[in-house]
């Protein structure tokens, strides 16, 4: 089905940003659980799940444009939300042409690649009808594209990027184009390893997720990509919550009441998904955010009532690091009224 585009929409200002029917409908409601509590989370990455996010490698929504623009007016305001270390130039490539290669082949009507051939040296034209840009460039000089060739396609694309060198068996986050995290910087954790950069996650460390998770991602392969959901919870449908703008946001969560929570407060999911790049052997780290407010949510009566019983079940620090605690009390008496306590099958 084509995708209608709702180009208007702001993640910010008057925070127009909605989900229609069947941007609800296909939201990667991300607890199959009444509890929710972290753990080694991974599937592989293929077209069939519970959610239509997942029919394609790289989703593309009816938020498209509007997450775009977005994403310009972060990095206007602060360039640093792209950073490449020097080494890590024939990743950048690599994602580039992941990215083109996905998009043209899963949205022909959207997206158009045509290349005389697939090595550095090769003639490429992209065409991106939705941000109405034509670009022909030679495939690995960087020269003949507006900016560098990450930054290039990671701007056309919803959702951040980290690309993590791999080496000494441990992966170093060495790149990321980062406009839509909840609450870390790139700037601050840019060279960190697995360990470090994950080191303020209470529980997990403890419980052996991270050591898990890392042997795992050391071992995916070109062409078996794997995904993950994580979630938060943010005040209003903004994309930019990152430590940098905290004070434009972070105000925000004393602003609930009982009479707004269900149209304020948004249940923020990330579909992350690990790819290992053909030539440099880094993994490609992309987290894809989607935003459903109570309201929107609550209209699927079996999601009412479990995000009714996790949020009531939350370990406290969970709630204390996701940022939650001052309105967690609010948003469980509001979902309450959804839940008449009937048990919930298993699954999303
Ligand atoms: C949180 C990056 C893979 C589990 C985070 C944070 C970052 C991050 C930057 C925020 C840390 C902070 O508070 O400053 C990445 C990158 C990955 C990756 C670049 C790619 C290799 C994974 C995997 C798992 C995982 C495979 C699987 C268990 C978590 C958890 C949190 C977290 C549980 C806490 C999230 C929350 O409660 O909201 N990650 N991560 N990460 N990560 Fe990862």
């Amino acid at each position: 089905m084509s995708i209608v585009f709702k180009p208007d929409e702001t993640f910010r200002g008057d925070y127009s940003y909605r989900n229609s029917d069947e941007a609800i409908l296909r939201f990667p409601f991300p607890f199959p659980d009444d509890q929710y509590m972290y753990s080694v989370n991974m599937e592989p990455h293929q077209p069939k799940g519970a959610s239509a996010v997942y029919e394609h490698g790289f989703d593309v929504d009816e938020h498209y444009i509007a997450e775009c623009r977005d994403k310009a007016i972060t990095l206007e305001r602060d360039p640093g939300r792209c950073q490449v270390l020097p080494h890590m130039q024939m990743a950048e490539w690599d994602t580039l042409e992941l990215l083109m290669d996905s998009l043209s082949a899963d949205y022909p009507e959207h997206f158009s690649l045509s290349k005389t051939g697939t090595d550095f040296g090769a003639h490429w034209t992209w065409i991106n009808r939705p941000l109405g840009i034509e670009q022909s460039f030679v495939f690995g000089d960087a020269a003949t594209l507006p900016c560098g060739s990450f930054e290039y396609i990671t701007r056309q694309a919803q959702g951040d990027f980290a690309i993590c060198d791999q080496r000494e068996d441990n992966l170093f986050l060495d790149a990321g184009m980062v406009t839509s995290q909840a609450d870390w910087s790139l700037d601050f954790n840019v060279g960190m390893s697995f360990m470090q950069w994950h080191g303020p996650v209470p529980l997990a460390h403890q419980a052996g997720v991270f050591e898990r998770a890392l042997k795992y991602l050391l071992m995916i392969r070109q062409g078996q990509p794997v995904r993950r959901l994580n979630w938060t919870m943010t005040v209003n449908p903004r994309l930019d919550t990152a430590p940098e703008t905290f004070p434009e946001w972070g105000p925000d969560r004393a602003s609930l009441t009982p009479e707004n929570i269900g149209r304020k407060l948004h249940l923020r999911v990330e579909l992350q998904t690990l790819w290992r790049l053909p030539r440099s052997n880094a993994l490609l780290f992309p987290i894809r955010c989607y935003l459903a407010s109570l309201d929107e949510l609550v209209r699927v009566p079996k999601w009412g009532k479990r995000l009714s019983r996790v949020l009531a079940t939350l370990p406290p620090p969970l709630a204390e690091y996701k940022g939650l605690s001052r309105f967690l009390p609010t948003a469980v008496a509001y979902l309450a009224a959804f839940d008449d306590g009937s048990a919930i099958s298993k699954g999303t």
